[in-house]
């Protein structure tokens, strides 16, 4: 196979069925910074109710591709639509009402050390002003629930955390205004195996429970296995593939090959469910 056949949303692509709604359409996407062009052309759907992954090598693009798409950052030319709206049309105001529509967990520096846990997962209520504070702590206890960690962790800071804690709580401030769409950005970059484990547990059961779209960039193969519908693959600042897995490894491109055909890759991929027979159970649920 090769990217063209691989990459349902090249143009003359089939029509998606029905049921696909799209709640992410990118559309001929480029983006340069000065004379550096970061994507070239770059068309992505994501559908609701799934999760997509973005996969590419360190620097091709994945963090710019996502601050695009949540408008913290302006394309250089081309579209995105997001529930049907281009963030970098938006008024501030209305970008405020989008941007309450998801929920965002960053690659980096997840959590402001000078505030609590539950501060921190009330932030982003605050911000809005929507409620009293005393139903804003109580929304926040919630979520803090909802991610597995319990009131007793509520006065906690961010200091006095472990790793797998920390993403929880950036997980539980993401999860604050009950957001349709999800975005995770390395979200078990830094964890060990087992944290990792009960970390991919958690987005199952709350996609489960929520009828969450995530879209997730992933370094960890684990993670990308037991966690997505389909797979984007940023490439030659293009997008090479957005295929289930099974079908990406199909692709023939360098980083596909060294990515998706070593022999930890090969012992992931173990975990993706064989023809006729039941999915393997996910990690942390066996
Ligand atoms: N504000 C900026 N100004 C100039 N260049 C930038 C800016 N933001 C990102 N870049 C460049 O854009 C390219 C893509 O960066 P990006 O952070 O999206 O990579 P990535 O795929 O997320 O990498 P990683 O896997 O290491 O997180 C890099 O070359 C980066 O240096
Ligand atoms: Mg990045």
């Amino acid at each position: 196979m090769n990217a063209a056949q691989a990459n349902a949303t090249q143009p003359g692509a089939p029509q998606p069925a029905p049921e696909r709604i799209p709640v992410i359409e990118v559309r001929d996407l480029v983006k340069r910074f000065g004379k550096a062009v970061v994507h070239d052309h770059v068309d992505l759907d994501v559908y609701r109710g799934e999760v997509l992954s973005i996969v590419g090598g360190s620097g091709s693009g994945k963090t710019v591709l996502l601050r695009q798409i949540v408008g913290l950052e302006r394309p250089t030319s081309g579209t995105i639509k997001v529930f049907g709206e281009d963030p970098a049309r938006l008024s501030p105001a209305q970008l405020q009402a989008l941007r309450s529509r998801w929920g965002l967990q960053f690659q980096r520096g997840a959590l402001f050390s000078a505030l609590s846990v539950i501060d921190n997962i009330a932030l982003p209520l605050r911000e809005l002003r929507a409620l009293p504070d005393n139903l804003i702590c109580q929304a926040a206890l919630l979520k803090l629930q909802l991610v597995g960690l319990s009131a007793r962790d509520a006065d906690k800071m961010p200091s006095d955390l472990s790793g797998g804690m920390i993403k929880r709580v950036a997980l539980a401030r993401a999860l604050s205004l009950e957001p349709e769409l999800l975005f995770l950005d390395e979200p078990t970059a830094g964890l060990d195996p087992m944290a990792s484990d009960d970390y991919v547990a958690l987005i199952r059961e709350l996609r489960r429970e929520l009828g969450l779209t995530v879209v997730m960039i992933t370094h960890d193969l684990d993670t990308l296995v037991a966690l997505s519908d389909r797979v984007a693959v940023l490439a030659d600042h293009k997008v090479i593939a957005a295929a289930p897995i099974a079908q990406v490894v199909e692709v023939d491109h360098p980083f596909i090959r060294e990515y998706f055909l070593g022999e930890r890759a090969q012992r992931a991929l173990q975990a993706l469910p064989q023809p006729g027979q039941p999915a393997a159970p996910p990690p942390g649920e066996a």
